[in-house]
């Protein structure tokens, strides 16, 4: 067991990446506080658990919210004493031209991806420094490193996530506190599906025109599983990424390589 007691706080918890890494977490032995704004996916991530209620505490915490993103952290701090792992993984997509994009939109964008990762990192850095252990990874993209066509503005947070990352990185070294990212490519989540959905819809293209698209990005031909980025977020956590800080990795199928 590979994080075996290990005390991991993960956000964006009832879906996809967040789903297959709390379930990957949970088989390796960590104690996890999982959350998510959406409180019907975040217990349908429970009960895919068994026995849940012996390592897994739930919380509905929107990442925009600072007072909620505090609790969530003083909650696994006063029941658990320190956090091991912190993943910052919550995260939107919105597309389209820049000239025809909503303010709302950009708003949420900013709102989740940018600030909800400052949030939940801001508020954990304090035990983080104190305790002088512990691993925090953050969810980049492959849009943090390539412009993607109607994807400016999803791809200004992603590059942004990676740059705290990196930045955070030097700060957290004197702590011994590692701070690495992931950057998935195309991976079968519910965002992603939305995302190939709403550019079919635009285009007056098929699904699955716009989904072979995708599918043809990465070298490999394929879109990833949600449990292969798992994996990459797992190895970041455990002392077989010891000498990584700083580092982004990429588990997008080839993708950036082209
Ligand atoms: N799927 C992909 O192809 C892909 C590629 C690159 C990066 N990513 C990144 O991976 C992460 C996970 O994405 P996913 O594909 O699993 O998406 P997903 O939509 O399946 O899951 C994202 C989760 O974040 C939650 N969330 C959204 N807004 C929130 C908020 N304000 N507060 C708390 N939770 C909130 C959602 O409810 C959802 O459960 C995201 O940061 C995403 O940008 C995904």
């Amino acid at each position: 067991m590979r994080v075996k007691d290990k005390i991991c706080v993960l956000t964006g918890a009832a879906s996809g990446i967040g789903r297959a890494t709390t379930k990957l977490f949970f088989e390796e032995g960590a104690f996890l506080v999982i959350s998510d704004i959406d409180e019907d996916g975040l217990e349908e991530t429970y009960n895919l658990l068994e026995n849940a209620e012996e390592r897994v505490s739930l919380m509905k915490v929107d990442v925009r919210k600072p007072e909620e993103v505090k609790k969530m952290i003083e909650f696994a701090i006063k029941k658990y004493g320190r956090i091991d792992v912190l993943i910052v993984n919550a995260g939107v997509v919105r597309v389209g031209p820049v000239d025809e994009f909503s303010d709302e939109d950009y708003e949420l964008l900013i709102d989740v991806n940018l600030k909800g990762t400052y949030y939940t990192c801001k508020f954990a850095i304090p035990y983080f420094k104190k305790q002088k252990c512990g691993s925090i990874i953050t969810l980049a993209s492959v849009a943090a490193h390539i412009g993607q066509v109607n994807h400016a503005n999803y791809c200004s947070t992603k590059a942004g996530v990676l740059g705290f990352t990196k930045a955070l990185a030097l700060d957290m070294a004197p702590y011994n506190v590692r701070v690495n990212s992931v950057s998935p490519g195309a991976t079968n989540t519910p965002m992603l599906q939305s995302d190939v959905a709403k550019q079919a819809r635009d285009r007056g293209v098929e699904y699955e025109v716009v989904k072979k698209e995708f599918e043809q990005e990465g070298v490999l031909g394929r879109w990833a599983e949600p449990e292969e980025i798992a994996t990459g977020i797992l190895f970041l956590a455990t002392d077989d990424a010891s000498y990584m800080t700083g580092a982004d990795l990429r588990l997008d199928g080839g993708w950036t390589t082209r």
